[in-house]
């Protein structure tokens, strides 16, 4: 049987399907419900910078919006930032001692000061990781791109410094230069990327006249821009892992990833949709896929189709136009 194990951010997963931050790993309950059906590894719900702003009374820019998104709109409500920090601590703590796999943290932030008080709690109850969802919108129009690119890096920069975990970025690809953000990740010793979050997208309801959430589960044509920079720099940014997300919704995008450099991949709407015995059915595809390619770990294809192990057509991930489908027709 060919052996699916992989190496993430020095964890060892017993394959290459993690469970992503939602509401499947937000309980005891969901989260052995996705060991059992045989996830890799999981990542718990965020904690949210806004939640911790909010109950501290920092932040009175929370909007409708957001909690329309969020899965903690039931929860905002008179508690105190101890109550929602001690909550999440214990949710990781009882998820440690009931599960084999590896269990990653959770921070949804833009700003890292917020958070930095709780990055040493997350490492004494024994989480195996912090994954940080940053997202800042680029809205201000004095602010130029190259500066959101620093503040990104400055923000990688910061984290690093605040825990001794291993530390992943699940970012968006909204940088001037994202191959050059990326870049910088690296150099600040960021541990992995995700690549790329859907996030929250706001819509208007045009018989109300407001604004509303758009459609939140992504779907089955929505990863190739994760295949397409995980290609381009998986094998060329050798110390940070990637991580395909958004999309993906069969083995067959699964071991798309893989090929192109991935280390793991993310699923949250595709189990949301089709229920967690979707792992099982990708497992299976993935092994007999190897089986017929004659292949019998990970490793002996993992990254054969990045852009730089690519030598007969080494640009071919950094192609924008349709030329050669235009001229066939
Ligand atoms: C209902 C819902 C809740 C989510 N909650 C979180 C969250 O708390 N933290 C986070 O980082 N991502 C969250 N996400 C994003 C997912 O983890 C994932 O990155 C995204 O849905 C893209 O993967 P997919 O195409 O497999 O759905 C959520 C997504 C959905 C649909």
């Amino acid at each position: 049987m060919p052996d699916l194990r992989t190496t993430y951010m020095g964890l060892k997963l017993k394959n290459p399907i993690i469970v992503a931050s939602s509401p499947l790993t937000s309980s005891i309950d969901n989260l052995k419900k996705c060991e059992d059906s045989g996830a890799g590894a999981v990542v718990l719900k965020s904690i949210f910078e806004e939640q911790i702003n909010y109950v501290a009374g920092k932040d009175t820019s929370m909007n409708a919006e957001f909690l329309h998104f969020s899965d903690f709109q039931d929860a905002f409500d008179n508690m105190s930032k101890d109550y929602y920090i001690d909550q999440y601590l214990k949710l990781l703590e009882v998820a440690k001692k009931s599960l084999d796999i590896p269990v990653i943290a959770s921070i949804n932030c833009t700003h890292i000061d917020t958070w930095s008080e709780y990055a040493k709690r997350f490492e004494v109850v024994g989480a195996d990781a912090l994954e940080l969802n940053y997202y800042p919108i680029a809205s201000n129009a004095s602010v130029s791109g190259d500066r959101v690119d620093r503040d990104a890096i400055a923000f990688a920069r910061a984290a690093r410094k605040m825990t001794k975990l291993p530390v992943s970025l699940k970012i968006g690809f909204e940088y001037s230069s994202l191959a050059n953000t990326i870049k910088g990740f690296e150099k600040e010793g960021i541990n992995a990327l995700i690549l790329f979050n859907h996030f929250f997208r706001p819509d208007i309801d045009i018989n109300e006249m407001k604004p509303c959430a758009g459609q939140t589960l992504s779907s089955e044509y929505e990863f190739y821009e994760s295949l397409r920079w995980i290609a381009l720099l998986s094998a060329e940014l050798k110390k940070i892992d990637f991580v395909g997300n958004t999309g993906i919704y069969s083995a067959d995008t699964v071991i798309k990833m893989l090929l192109a450099g991935a280390k793991a991949v993310e699923l949250c709407s595709v189990l949301l949709k089709n229920g967690l015995g979707t792992i099982a059915g990708m497992l299976c595809k993935i092994e007999r896929w190897m089986d017929e390619k004659g292949f019998k770990s990970l490793a002996d294809f993992n990254g054969k189709l990045a852009q730089e192990n690519m030598s007969a057509d080494g640009a071919y991930w950094e192609r924008t136009q349709y030329m050669r489908t235009l001229i066939s027709q």
